[in-house]
């Protein structure tokens, strides 16, 4: 019988948790090699991430903003901490000499043609994200999802081939399009992810008790971006994310189908390293946007 849920009880999250020696949460007793690529993807200055998310194509083909990658995303590497994408662009468009650190979409199978998009496997080897130097992979697990215990498996393989080699896993909650996205779910999803062994969490924004999900997640959360919003809204959520206690965001569509991706990047850099806040953040987005 499930425990009665006390929302917003007993989650202390003005009490950050403790890592001694090391500036990410959870990650103070791992080995070096996963904490250097952990301190690659987060700033060790601020503990947050800025990660660029342009992995859509693995089930959606050319999203909008990404028909051209070498065009629209290439340039836009210097402004971001890490970009998340898959191995077939990192092979084909991004150019090899980028020293950001990669992390690379882990898991696939259907595609937006198919109704039911948790019949997910993995779909890249561990040894694969060591020869292409990633600093992490990510992968789907659909918490209350059709194959769930699939999801969960195939993230709990890479956790254990991501131990052996020292490679970090994102964990990343999938929401099926019957679920209720508010924070008991998020709570429920990003736990379970961050106990069989995620080293980090992606997920989204709720309006109501997001501290509650980040502060009962024992390793960092990154903020989801989702669908494209109004820029100001954009950077409201992710200030909001990062103010309750993610450690950054992981962001696609609010950045490259803004109709100024570079000024949108810099001013969700604003965000997320310097707690700007959003008025002054879009402000600076403005200012940008004119300067083209
Ligand atoms: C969905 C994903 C996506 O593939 C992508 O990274 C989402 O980015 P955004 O929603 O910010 O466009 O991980 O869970």
């Amino acid at each position: 019988m499930p425990e009665i849920d006390k929302e917003g009880e007993r989650y202390q999250a003005d009490r950050p948790q403790a890592a001694p020696g090391f500036f990410l949460k959870g990650a103070h007793q791992y080995d070096w090699g996963m904490k250097n690529r952990l301190a690659r993807t987060f700033n060790p200055k601020t503990g947050r991430t800025v990660m660029l998310a342009i992995d859509h194509g693995y089930f959606q083909g050319p999203t909008s903003g990404l028909e051209r990658v070498d065009l629209s995303i290439v340039p836009l590497l210097p402004q971001c901490d890490a970009l998340f994408c898959t191995r077939g662009i990192l092979r084909s468009v991004i150019p090899a000499d980028c020293t950001k650190p990669m992390v690379l979409r882990a898991s696939g199978g259907p595609s937006i043609l198919r109704e039911e998009l948790s019949d997910e496997q993995i779909a890249m080897d561990m040894e694969d994200a060591v020869r292409l130097n990633a600093a992490g992979v990510g992968i789907q697990v659909f918490i209350g999802g059709e194959h769930e215990t699939r999801s969960v498996r195939n993230m709990t393989r890479l956790v254990d081939s991501g131990l052996r080699l020292g490679i970090p896993v994102m964990g990343i909650t999938a929401v099926g399009k019957s679920m209720t996205r508010d924070a008991k779910y998020f709570r429920l999803a990003c736990r379970i992810i961050a106990e069989l062994g995620a080293h980090y969490v992606k997920t989204y924004y709720v309006e109501h008790g997001f501290e509650t999900v980040t502060a009962s997640c024992p390793v960092p959360i990154v903020m989801a971006g989702g669908k494209k919003l109004p820029e100001y809204d954009a950077l409201t959520m992710a200030y909001k994310a990062v103010q309750q206690g993610a450690a950054g965001v992981d962001m696609g569509r609010n950045i490259f189908q803004s109709d100024a991706p570079s000024a949108m990047l810099a001013a969700v850099n604003a965000v997320v390293h310097q707690n700007m806040h959003p008025k002054d953040a879009f402000e600076l987005f403005r200012a940008l946007k004119a300067k083209g």
